[in-house]
């Protein structure tokens, strides 16, 4: 882990946007995506924090932890479904195999909690108990583990559209996959997160939730795509504590996005208008939540990337680029 000085020395630089010598660069909110050639796709996680549907900050290090931890959750669960990933040339880069995203995201949840509109417990708070097409009994509270976890698929918005809630019988009757291809990302998805369940839980972690992405690679294939695992798309609260604080009533200790949301929510900011400026230690603090998180996941320790990201990604990109056609002759 970086010392807290060494992180606060990459905050002015950290990677809030990037301009490679490449064409056709497409943004979303946390990477930046460079189409290499029909098949391939160069991914750049750059160091961008979203929350509440807006860019609010770049966070050192947490690109490479995005982007490497991706990468290992890859690894450890590529017997269960092929993936995009390739390749990695930079920390802070993946070169990933080209798909149709299916336009709709995967969410499996282990525990009934959240806050959001599409959240289980707001659902089942304002009284609903039939909810994605599942069927939840009486007397649950927040945060109490579902007796076996459920997907919960939503469509996937356009850049300000909001995601809306799906079952699985609209997923096939309005067409997003048809029967037999949801069948099998259903399917994954339970494999992957009983998987990512079992390893989160080993390194001391409870993972409670996660989003993801699936898509059709030219060949046919369905392949996962996107990211897997990582504080952004999933929550994760620390196991040894758990228990004791569900009995009492008092929140998970957590280690993902949601502290970013708790902060915000006590300058009583919920994402309506100009979120309020935070002190750089909030960020600082981000950083190391993310970094402990790859640390206690992988039991690697993190070795951060130079900064500035970009000459240095350019370098090692075109390095590796000159590899492959060595490979290839
Ligand atoms: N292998 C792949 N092939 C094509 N598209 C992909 C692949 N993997 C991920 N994507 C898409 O690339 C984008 C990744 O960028 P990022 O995570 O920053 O986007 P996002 O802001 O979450 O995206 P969006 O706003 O589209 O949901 C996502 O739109 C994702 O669906
Ligand atoms: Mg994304």
């Amino acid at each position: 882990m970086p010392s807290f000085d060494q992180i606060r020395a990459a905050l002015p630089l950290a990677l809030a946007e990037t301009n490679l010598p490449l064409p056709g660069k497409r943004a979303g909110k946390v990477r930046d995506a460079y189409p290499l050639d029909g098949e391939r796709v160069l991914f750049v996680t750059t160091d961008r924090l979203s929350a509440f549907d807006r860019i609010l900050a770049a966070v050192p290090f947490k690109g490479q932890v995005l982007n490497q931890l991706a990468a290992w959750w890859f690894e450890q669960t590529r017997d269960i479904i092929p993936n995009h990933a390739l390749a990695v040339p930079d920390p802070n880069a993946l070169v990933a195999r080209a798909a149709q995203p299916f336009r709709v995201e995967v969410i499996v949840r282990g525990f009934i909690t959240g806050v959001t509109t599409t959240a289980l417990w707001y659902r089942y708070a304002l009284g609903e108990r039939e909810i994605y097409g599942h069927h939840f009994p009486e007397g649950l509270r927040k945060n109490q583990a579902l007796p076996s976890p459920i997907v919960t698929p939503t469509t996937k918005g356009d850049a300000g559209a909001h995601d809306e809630r799906l079952t699985s019988a609209q997923v096939v009757s309005a067409g997003y996959l048809d029967a037999k291809a949801w069948d099998t990302v259903q399917s994954a998805a339970l494999e992957l997160f009983a998987r990512g369940q079992k390893i989160a839980r080993q390194t001391g972690l409870i993972l409670v939730d996660t989003k993801y992405e699936f898509g059709r690679a030219p060949d046919g294939t369905i392949l996962l795509i996107d990211e897997m695992h990582t504080p952004d798309s999933s929550r994760f609260w620390q196991a040894d504590t758990y228990a004791a604080r569900f009995e009492q009533g008092d929140e998970p200790e957590n280690f993902d996005k949601e502290f970013v949301r708790l902060a915000y929510a006590k300058q009583n900011y919920r994402g309506d208008g100009e979120p309020p400026t935070m002190p750089d230690d909030l960020w600082l603090q981000t950083a190391e939540r993310y970094i402990t998180i790859y640390e206690m996941l992988t039991g690697k320790t993190f070795a951060p990337g130079a900064y500035p990201v970009e000459p240095r990604l350019v370098k090692n990109f075109t390095a590796w680029l000159k590899d492959q056609s060595k490979i290839e002759i």
